[in-house]
């Protein structure tokens, strides 16, 4: 993967491969979690007309510099914050991660393994779902307080956290993670959840991915559904590049 910005300090006699990087390495970096939160990073990969889906999924979207780019992201966060749509449709696993990586992590006082925290109102994911039973760490669910009634048979499979009464409250969702010592969150989409996320004010760190495709459809934007009071304005701060694929950190404008 090549670093196109911050550029090297004087490209005319850099060798190109000096702006070789490894993806683990470059977003392996201290984030200051702002006061009372997380610190929160958006994942999400799109083609260049914008479709976050082909044929109603992400896969389709992908390449090897893109797997890259997500694993290494994976290795940064406490907890990995997901949709429920995004979970049944992208049929999410346990996390799991190389050992260098859980190593690297333990290293630097982390847990070896993020924990999974999925968000859903009407509680209509399977108990017997691999996400769940082989976790090494039992995912979250943040729902509804009517869901959470009827939640008993995750019982064992997942801890359930009501946080409102017909929908989850984002903000007290994000809350509740800082209250149980996570610093960094990495939130995996799905668009419905990164519009809500976005409206809240919760986005520190937007990392996107522009596959070198034009797919049009009807797919979601990357954030969609909800508006902010305003919008967040945002600076560069990386631009990766393989094969035509573009990785973009932005960073929220002090
Ligand atoms: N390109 C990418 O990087 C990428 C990444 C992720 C997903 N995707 C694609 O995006 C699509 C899915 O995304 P999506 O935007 O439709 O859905 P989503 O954001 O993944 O999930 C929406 C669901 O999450 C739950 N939810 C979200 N906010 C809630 C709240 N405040 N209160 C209660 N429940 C809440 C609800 O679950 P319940 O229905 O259980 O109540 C809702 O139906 C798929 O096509 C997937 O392939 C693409």
């Amino acid at each position: 993967v090549r670093q196109l910005f911050p550029s090297p300090a004087d490209p005319s006699d850099t060798p190109s491969d000096d702006a070789q990087v490894d993806p683990l390495e470059v977003y392996d970096e201290v984030r200051e979690a702002p006061e009372g939160r997380p610190w929160v990073i958006v994942d999400m990969v799109s083609s260049v007309d914008g479709a976050t889906a082909v044929a109603g999924r992400s896969g389709g979207l992908g390449g090897p510099g893109d797997k890259a780019v997500f694993r290494a992201l994976r290795a940064v966060p406490d907890v990995i914050l997901v949709g429920a749509a995004t979970a049944r449709v992208e049929r999410y696993g346990p996390v799991r991660l190389d050992d260098e990586v859980r190593a690297r992590r333990v290293a630097r006082g982390q847990s070896s393994l993020p924990r999974l925290a999925l968000v859903s109102g009407r509680l209509d994911l399977d108990p017997d779902a691999v996400m769940f039973t082989e976790a090494a760490e039992t995912p979250l669910v943040f729902t509804t307080e009517r869901a959470a009634e009827q939640g008993g048979r995750f019982e064992g499979r997942a801890e359930l956290v009501a946080l409102g009464p017909t929908s989850v409250d984002l903000t007290k969702a994000v809350a509740e993670l800082d209250r149980r010592g996570a610093q960094v969150v990495l939130a995996e989409g799905g668009p419905h959840l990164n519009g809500q996320l976005v409206a809240a004010g919760l986005v520190d760190e937007w990392c996107q991915s522009v596959a070198p495709m034009l797919v049009a459809g009807d797919s979601a934007r990357v954030a969609h559904g909800t508006d902010p009071a305003a919008p967040v304005r945002l600076v560069l701060h990386r631009l990766l590049e393989q094969d035509g694929y573009l990785f973009l950190t932005y960073r929220r404008a002090e």
